[in-house]
């Protein structure tokens, strides 16, 4: 029996040429004419892979990669979009889809993705992902680089990773403060116990101290059962304390306590509690500042700054940068499973002159980018070019369009048209989004308090966690610098 392809599409035609093609390919083929069908066609044929329409009526192609990946998390899906919709496709390609082709397509260019996918579901079979995942609990994340300041980091991380003392780790947003902490912990002797995180920026004070301390049954409303918070529960082990400046003056007391003594009691309880807890925090703000305006308490810096760590910006260690390009390439073809793209030259002096403001996790994020839109083996300067912001912008905190450009402009096709400008009848120019309104006020608000998220939200009339959650949002979809 020859490999089972599933294929799906509301119309009958394309269901029958493409499995017409796939046949003649030596393939089996299986249709479905909706979403719901090819759920139930999947269980009773469990086909190698499924090709999908993107737009269909009742349960779109998105929705049903959803429900695949529930399924079975390894089976390719390879979406058939409408010309001009490469936006969705990039979209559906985050959300795992395995690749996409572009209709009107040749019927060997959708056996060759098709014959990649089945390769790269026997390729899965043997476990190399799995293999992957436990090397890196194992030996901890990879830290990549070999420019001077990452070679005396990486000495640095081995002397701080013998001892047991609070770690201050300080560096521009995306320069890979939670690597560094991870590596840490996973050089460290705590690395067989568990590692936890909490991200101070992102709860309000009363949340935050109830995650990092745990409450009573009762405490306050809605504390319906008891709650271990995450100093008890990281007993033994390590926890990270992101954007620890953004703790309010009453945790920042509460905190100096638990570092000083090892003690605190639960939100509603007089009962004290000790733990062994190895505090690792970050912060992307300069806490001496923070200290002498008088919005950090001077004795818990102290306390936190017992073995500091400073993380240089990616644009003085340049040297890097190819390295770690090559590196996310390389895990982007892994994790997808297919061959790994290269740079050209032009494209490398690009990205090694370019002064990322966003550090690596925007050098990432361009790579991956790049791997998913560049169609051939090679990525072209000209294709990452319009997706690097020139110095000194005169925004620096907001990107200038809502979406990296060539996502639009990609292989020659038209830009698409913001949805509400040619919907609208009002002829005074395109229309902005909400979000896109929103996100300009946020970062006006932000300027404005100095990036003081609390104040921000404050004066935006939402809770911390919201702004924090919106942000974190943005800097993922590249909407807003990863400094904001
Ligand atoms: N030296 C490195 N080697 C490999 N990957 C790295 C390195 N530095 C950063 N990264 C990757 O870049 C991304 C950003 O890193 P990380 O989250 O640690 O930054 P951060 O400083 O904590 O950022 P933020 O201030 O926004 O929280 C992550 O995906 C991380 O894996
Ligand atoms: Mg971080």
């Amino acid at each position: 029996m020859s490999t089972k392809i599933l294929v799906v599409d509301d119309k009958q035609m394309m269901r029958d040429s493409v499995g017409a093609t796939l046949q003649r390919a030596g393939y089996t083929v299986v249709v479905a004419s909706n979403g719901k069908d090819a759920v139930a066609k999947l269980a009773r044929h469990q086909p190698a892979v499924v090709v999908t329409d993107l737009k269909m009526p009742e349960m779109t192609g998105l929705e049903l990669l959803q429900h695949l990946n529930e399924a079975d998390s390894d089976l390719p899906v390879v979406l058939m979009t409408a010309y001009g919709t490469v936006g969705d496709a990039v979209e559906a390609m985050k959300h795992g889809a395995f690749d996409f082709v572009q209709k009107p397509f040749e019927g060997d260019q959708l056996v060759v993705v098709v014959k990649r996918a089945v390769e790269h579901r026997a390729l899965r079979k043997e476990n190399a992902a799995l293999k992957v995942d436990r090397a890196d609990r194992v030996v901890g994340p990879a830290l990549v680089g070999s420019s001077g300041p990452m070679r005396s980091l990486a000495t640095q991380i081995r002397q701080v990773a013998l001892s047991s003392g609070t770690v201050l780790i300080q560096g521009e947003s995306g320069t890979g403060k939670e690597v560094v902490a991870r590596t840490i912990h996973a050089h460290s002797q705590r690395r067989d116990k568990v590692m936890l995180c909490l991200n101070c920026a992102a709860l309000s004070s009363s949340l935050l101290e109830s995650e990092l301390f745990g409450h009573e049954r009762g405490a306050f409303t809605g504390a319906d059962q008891l709650r271990k918070g995450r100093f008890e529960l990281a007993d033994g082990g390590t926890l990270l304390l992101d954007e620890i400046s953004e703790v309010s003056p009453q945790l920042q007391a509460k905190l100096l306590r638990v570092l000083q003594e090892g003690q605190f009691e639960r939100v509603g309880s007089s009962t004290s509690m000790k733990v062994d807890v190895r505090v690792v925090a970050t912060t992307n703000r300069d806490l001496t500042r923070s200290v002498a305006d008088g919005s950090f308490r001077q004795d818990l810096y102290y306390r936190l700054n017992v073995l500091p760590i400073a993380i240089p910006p990616l644009r003085s260690r340049s040297a890097d940068v190819p390295l770690l390009a090559e590196h996310f390439i390389s895990m982007t073809a892994q994790r997808e499973g297919r061959e790994a793209k290269r740079f050209d030259e032009e494209a490398l002096s690009l990205l090694k002159e370019y002064h990322w403001p966003g550090n690596v996790r925007e050098l990432q994020n361009i790579c991956e980018r790049a791997s998913v839109l560049c169609r051939g083996p090679v990525i072209e300067g000209g294709l990452i070019q319009p997706w690097l912001m020139p110095r000194g912008n005169a925004t620096p905190l907001v990107h200038q369009s809502a979406a990296p450009p060539s996502m639009n402009t990609l292989a020659g096709s038209p830009p698409l048209q913001p949805p509400m400008a040619s919907a609208s009848p009002d002829m005074g120019g395109p229309l902005r989004s909400l979000e896109e309104i929103e996100r300009e006020e946020v970062i006006r608000a932000l300027g404005r308090f100095s990036g003081n998220r609390t104040r921000t939200a404050q004066a935006l009339g939402i809770g911390v966690r919201t702004l924090g959650l919106k942000l974190k949002k943005w800097k993922e979809q590249n909407l807003v610098a990863q400094s904001v």
